[in-house]
């Protein structure tokens, strides 16, 4: 066992679990790796320590400064343990349409949250391009007016460069370089991005995938008028992202909403990974990998975040019960 100076040495090394169960109805083989167990439960505590170190390494945060960003509230979460242990005060801005657990998680991590409304005709637990744009609005206001750094997730680099430099090698490690392809749902870009970038960079034969949500896909497909979904997290629909280059990408794939809360229960009920919505819907794009071109390959994907930050949402709400 290893004796961590703080919390923030926990972050990162996450358990990587064959899913033999799901596998052996498919030709191939899954492997999840369980980003809910960082101490933020979710991957987005990585590019927090990421940004926070980069900044105080290049002399943008000067001690004490506040630190501010706009968050669906993992990365807010990882600001608030990171900030807290740090010194620096946080204000995480978040669109009310994300679930309550992530707000009450943040303020309970020392973080000043700011909630801001969603578009007219924009439903809860759905968070448009729209409804981001106010928040991102917000988070200029308040960042002039509080002085703060903004670290800027769709932006920094660090952020990619914590999966370049941690979430890959730890999968090749633990898989003893035996991957064939990593699916992962979009957000900023920044894990597919890292990873992809370091794929290319060690001429590895491993095809990477984007998995966004269908009706509001960006990469794959330019849709014009994204449809709302309730994959939290990402699928925003931002046609360019500074963090993740498709040209890297093997291919692209659409996954609804439903079909990624279907995955998620299936991976909490068979093989006890209790994960949210997008690692939901990288199951299921893993699974379609599986039944088509990559048939026979070993695939591995992140289970972003915990089930636990969706307690009050139709994820787990309505879970039909199981007889026997
Ligand atoms: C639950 C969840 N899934 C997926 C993503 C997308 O990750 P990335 O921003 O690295 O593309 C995020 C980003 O915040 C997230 O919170």
């Amino acid at each position: 066992m290893t004796l961590h100076r703080s919390i923030l040495g926990t972050i990162g090394d996450t358990p990587l679990v064959h899913l033999g169960t799901l596998s052996a109805r498919l030709e191939g083989d899954l492997y999840a790796k369980l980003e809910y167990l960082n101490p933020g439960y979710s991957k987005k505590d990585r590019a927090a320590l990421a940004i926070i170190e980069a900044a105080e390494q290049d002399g943008s945060l000067q001690p004490g400064q506040p630190v501010i960003e706009l968050t669906s509230g993992n990365m807010g979460t990882g600001l608030s343990i990171v900030c807290a242990q740090k010194g620096y005060p946080f204000i995480a801005v978040m669109s009310r349409g994300n679930s309550v657990e992530r707000a009450n998680m943040m303020r309970a991590l020392g973080a000043e949250v700011v909630l801001v409304e969603q578009a007219p005709g924009s439903v809860v637990g759905q968070v448009s391009g729209e409804d981001l744009a106010r928040v991102e609005a917000r988070t200029l206001e308040l960042c002039r007016e509080r002085g703060a750094y903004r670290a800027d997730q769709f932006l920094s680099e660090a952020c990619a460069r914590a999966h370049y430099e941690n979430t890959m090698p730890e999968l090749l490690r633990d898989l003893d370089g035996k991957l064939d392809a990593v699916c992962d749902f979009v957000g900023s870009g920044s894990s597919l991005g890292g990873i992809a970038r370091y794929v290319r960079d060690h001429g590895l034969n491993i095809r990477c995938y984007a998995v966004e949500p269908a009706g509001a896909e960006a990469l794959g497909r330019q849709v014009t008028s994204p449809e709302s979904h309730p994959i939290q997290g990402g699928g925003y629909s931002m046609p360019e992202l500074e963090l993740l280059d498709p040209a890297l990408l093997h291919g692209f794939l659409s996954i609804t909403g439903e079909e990624s809360i279907q995955a998620a229960r299936e991976l909490a009920r068979t093989e006890g990974v209790f994960a949210g919505f997008s690692c939901g819907a990288n199951l299921a794009a893993a699974t379609r990998l599986l039944q088509s071109e990559e048939r026979g390959s070993r695939i591995a994907f992140l289970a972003c975040d915990s089930g636990l930050k969706y307690l009050s949402t139709n994820l787990w709400s309505d879970t039909p019960q199981h007889e026997g």
